[in-house]
């Protein structure tokens, strides 16, 4: 093979050739998450890869599940692909690795002919001039992948030794044992239903749009086909998307009508909304205006209004504490791997580190912004111990005027297997039945409600 090179020449390819665009964005996106812009969401770098180029919006989802699957299987695809690579995968070339990780993923994963994603695999690599010479490889690999489907396909027993990077592995074993964290990385194949929050009349919703109604309150979408604003219920604001698991750190916290709250991580607006429809006070407060707006909108959607302040949440002033404060922390977010597979390759252990930092400040401000009597719910969308569990018990040792109000299952439809040994919520997504279908799982979401004593 060629030698790196550092500054690369885009490839020009041929737009009018059904699909190719949507191959093209996919495998840029890719590159940029599998080189070095580790941190950057999937979303982002499809929107940057998508710039210019001009997609339609079914080659825009066609981009998009292209590359969610290439992130879902990517243990289980780059040991495919290692094992037909003469050389091993080119580590030190993302565009050559992302062309044929997405490549492999069209074939093994979705309902894509093999022919075309062969041909516009190798059509890609021709375009490209770092690649040109390359393309019999692509060619003779993908073909191979393709040929050899159902041998690889029986090689993907174990998704936790197989297809979840060591450290993570690592870690999920030791907080809940191999059996379970063994069931996490088979939830995390599935990927996730639409969950919707519908604040009024969820029977009569669930009639028009199908689903399943849990009883944790949400609507379940397992077939969602169309875009999910062309829903009926959409553009009149009847609901909202939202895990059913990140519908209950609002509902442990209990607002309740004039109270004031404050959502002090607030964007894009979920829980703001549930804290509104109560009939709070809320105070939304998110350091990202760009999240703000899109908070707003979906506000404005939902017929719903909230104070929002655009500040990074430590600065705020002190001098007029809330009666109930929930923190949404910034996390490593690995509770939503199903729905965002690429976590799991991006983020690093670094990145926990560095976050908890940042959650325990959080916290601290939370409290002081708590009265004297009111709540305090922290929650956070990660399985990792030390973004829950071990924030709340140093945070109880540091802060001897708050303790924990213990959840009970009544408060969650029974389900007491969503509460763990301390009494807070854990939610993991192997929970209702998740590893066993698109229509299981739930995001994994850590919440404690405290208390400030009188
Ligand atoms: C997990 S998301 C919140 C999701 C939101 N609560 C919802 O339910 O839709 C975390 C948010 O924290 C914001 N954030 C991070 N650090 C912050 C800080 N120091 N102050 C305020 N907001 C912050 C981020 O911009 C991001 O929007």
């Amino acid at each position: 093979m060629a030698s790196r090179s550092n500054t690369r020449t885009p490839p020009s390819f041929d737009s009018s050739v059904p699909g190719l665009a949507a191959r093209h964005v996919a495998r840029e996106a890719v590159a940029t998450l599998l080189g070095a812009a580790r941190g950057l969401a999937l979303e982002d770098a499809l929107a940057q890869a998508g710039r210019g180029v001009g997609l339609a919006p079914g080659d825009a989802a066609l981009a998009r599940a292209i590359a969610t699957a290439s992130f879902r299987r990517l243990g289980f695809i780059r040991a495919a692909l290692a094992e037909r690579l003469r050389d091993g995968l080119p580590e030190d070339r993302p565009h050559l690795l992302a062309l044929l990780v997405t490549g492999a993923a069209q074939i093994l994963d979705l309902a894509v002919a093999d022919h075309a994603a062969v041909d516009l695999s190798v059509r890609l690599a021709k375009a490209d001039p770092q690649l040109q010479h390359l393309a019999p490889l692509v060619n003779a690999v993908l073909r191979r992948i393709a040929r050899e489907r159902d041998a690889i396909r029986a090689q993907e027993r174990d998704p936790l030794q197989g297809n979840t990077q060591d450290w993570l592995a690592r870690r999920w074993r030791a907080a809940y044992g191999d059996e379970t964290a063994g069931n996490m990385a088979a939830a995390h194949l599935d990927g996730a239903a639409v969950d919707l929050t519908i604040p009024r009349d969820p029977e009569q919703w669930a009639g028009r749009l199908g689903g399943t109604l849990l009883d944790l309150g949400s609507l379940r979408l397992t077939e969602v086909r169309e875009a999910v604003a062309d829903l009926p219920g959409y553009a009149e604001g009847a609901w909202w998307v939202q895990d059913a698991a990140a519908s209950l750190p609002v509902r442990l916290l209990a607002p309740q009508s004039g109270e004031r709250i404050a959502d002090l991580c607030a964007a894009p607006g979920g829980k703001t909304a549930q804290l509104a429809v109560a009939g709070a006070a809320v105070t939304a407060v998110d350091r990202s205006g760009a999240r703000l707006e899109r908070l707003t909108r979906n506000l404005d959607r939902l017929g719903l209004s909230a104070e929002v302040v655009t500040a990074d949440a430590l600065d705020l002033p002190e001098d007029r504490p809330f009666d109930a404060v929930l923190l949404d922390a910034p996390c490593s977010a690995t509770g939503t791997i199903r729905r965002h597979p690429d976590v799991a390759w991006t983020k690093t252990e670094a990145d926990l580190i560095r976050l908890a930092g940042l959650q325990r400040r959080l916290l601290d401000k939370a409290a002081r912004l708590t009265r004297p009597g009111g709540r305090l719910v922290y929650c956070t969308c990660s399985l990792e111990p030390e973004e829950g569990g071990a924030q709340i018990a140093a945070f109880l040792a540091r802060n001897p005027d708050f303790e924990r109000i213990p959840i009970t299952a009544e408060r969650l439809a029974g389900h007491a297997e969503l509460i763990d040994g301390s009494g807070d919520l854990r939610t993991l997504p192997s929970h209702l039945g998740g590893g066993s279908g698109r229509a299981g799982g739930l995001d994994g979401f850590f919440a404690s409600l405290l208390k400030r004593r009188d």
